[in-house]
């Protein structure tokens, strides 16, 4: 069979079962729908200020609610805590957990694709975020409902409204804030 013949008949064919099993073996690729805010990390060092002000340690469940590349996770697994990262933006995802393998800490981490508002809060004894204020105080009553009394809850730049934080630290970025809540017993009566 001429050889142009046989690329011109066949290509197409191959293309469609590449096409067809990439459908069903790999990750979505476009989210889920639009996110609440852009990505944009928080630095390393105020990561390690905010882990070490939850005190992070190998009893942990460590949740980051739009997690970007997976720092915080990354650096809970560090200390021996089991992290989950959520984020709806796939690619995002998929670095977090090639970063989670390069760090060595792929089985104490998983990342996915959801919606944070939707996945459930329960497991986890420390929430980390860097979102934005009014999405802080639209997760707040899931937090108090959800969490256990003694979870604690950081969040880079931003505060919960008129939840008074436990500590507030000076970090070198332009919010220059960074705050630790604990859930306590009076919030699992609110
Ligand atoms: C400012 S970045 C923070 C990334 C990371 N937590 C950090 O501190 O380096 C916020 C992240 O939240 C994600 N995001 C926004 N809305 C979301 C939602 N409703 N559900 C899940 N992720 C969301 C964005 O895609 C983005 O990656």
């Amino acid at each position: 069979m001429d050889r142009r013949f046989f690329l011109h008949a066949a290509l197409p064919a191959a293309i469609a079962s590449s096409a067809s099993a990439q459908n069903s073996a790999a990750p979505p690729c476009v989210p889920p729908r639009t996110a609440d805010v852009v990505y944009e990390p928080t630095p390393l060092a105020v990561v390690e200020t905010l882990i070490n002000a939850a005190n992070v340690g190998p009893r942990d469940r460590v949740y980051d609610l739009g997690c970007g590349d997976g720092r915080f996770v990354v650096a809970a697994a560090r200390r021996g805590a089991q992290g989950l990262g959520f984020d709806l933006n796939p690619n995002l995802v998929e670095w977090a957990t090639a970063n989670a393998l390069a760090e060595r800490v792929d089985e104490r981490v998983r990342f996915a694709v959801r919606d944070i508002f939707t996945v459930d809060l329960s497991p986890a004894s420390v929430i980390t975020l860097y979102l934005l204020p009014e999405l802080n105080v639209k997760l707040r009553p899931k937090l108090w409902k959800e969490l256990a009394v003694g979870s604690r809850i950081v969040s880079n730049a931003f505060d919960m409204g008129d939840w008074a934080p436990d500590r507030t630290f000076d970090v070198p970025t332009r919010y220059r804030k960074a705050f630790l809540w604990t859930i306590k017993p009076e919030h699992k009566r609110a």
